[in-house]
């Protein structure tokens, strides 16, 4: 097991919802922690009252890759080293198979997909030089099968899991991990309006930030290449 002492682990969206639970965890487990946000100053709820000599809140703009460069940069000038990537910032609009609307799908793959692929290219280098980096990627398990005919969402996040398989591969050798996080609902703002299910049946963010945890505790020789977590007995993938 990996010990969370002087580890580095940057999360994306961190200011509200999973990430914020992630990254409040994560402290409390001892981390040094990299928290992007679109708007670094609403991170000061995650950060209130945190030692500031082991939290970094910088900007990241999903759409904006300049942003994911500089707060790589950040992270490794302030910190010295790498350990740990979430890709957790998404977002979901209602896309389906008849109804057109190519800007939602268009932002989908832009926050869901290229960033988080952007992401992992500036962030690779540094993960290999730590010899045990670790991505998560917060995929869903719309990225492991189809619910109705809300196609997008469902798309961008296959993709997702897409990427994670990818990068596994593509960082084994150096001792990176990758990881595709597929939970089923989870009690969020983006769940909020969801009248298929009561928010106290959803998951925890609280829950998926332990298996974030535990994800980044795991040797080199105990991958788990993808999590799928369900909050109703869906079908087992
Ligand atoms: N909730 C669920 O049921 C569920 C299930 C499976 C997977 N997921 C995935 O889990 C992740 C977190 O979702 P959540 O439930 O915590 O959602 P949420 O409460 O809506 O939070 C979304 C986060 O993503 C950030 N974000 C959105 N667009 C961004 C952009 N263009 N650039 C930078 N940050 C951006 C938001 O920042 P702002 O505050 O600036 O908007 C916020 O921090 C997402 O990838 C989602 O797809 C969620």
């Amino acid at each position: 097991m990996l010990a969370p002492d002087g580890r580095v682990i940057m999360i994306s969206g961190a200011n509200r919802g999973i990430g914020l639970a992630v990254a409040q965890t994560l402290y409390t487990a001892g981390y040094n922690l990299s928290l992007g946000a679109r708007n670094p100053a609403a991170l000061a709820e995650a950060s209130d009252g945190w030692a500031t000599e082991r939290v970094l809140a910088a900007r990241y703009d999903a759409e904006d890759k300049q942003s994911h460069r500089d707060w790589v940069t950040a992270t490794v000038d302030r910190f010295g080293r790498l350990d740990g990537l979430i890709n957790n910032a998404g977002i979901a609009e209602d896309v389906s198979v008849e109804d057109e609307n190519d800007e939602a799908l268009d932002r989908m793959w832009a926050v869901n997909v290229k960033a988080p692929l952007s992401m992992t290219r500036t962030a690779l280098p540094h993960l290999r030089r730590c010899g045990a980096g670790r991505i998560i990627n917060v995929a869903s398990l719309a990225g492991k099968a189809v619910y109705g005919s809300g196609v997008g969402y469902s798309m961008t996040k296959f993709a997702a899991v897409a990427l994670s398989h990818a990068t596994r591969h593509a960082g084994w050798e150096d001792g990176v991990r990758c990881t595709a996080l597929c939970p089923g609902y989870v009690a969020t703002d983006m769940t909020a309006n969801v009248e298929t299910m009561a928010t106290n049946q959803m998951i925890e963010p609280d829950d998926i930030a332990e298996m974030v945890l535990t994800l980044l505790a795991l040797s080199n020789k105990a991958s788990i290449a993808e999590l799928v977590v369900n909050c109703r007995a869906d079908v087992m993938m």
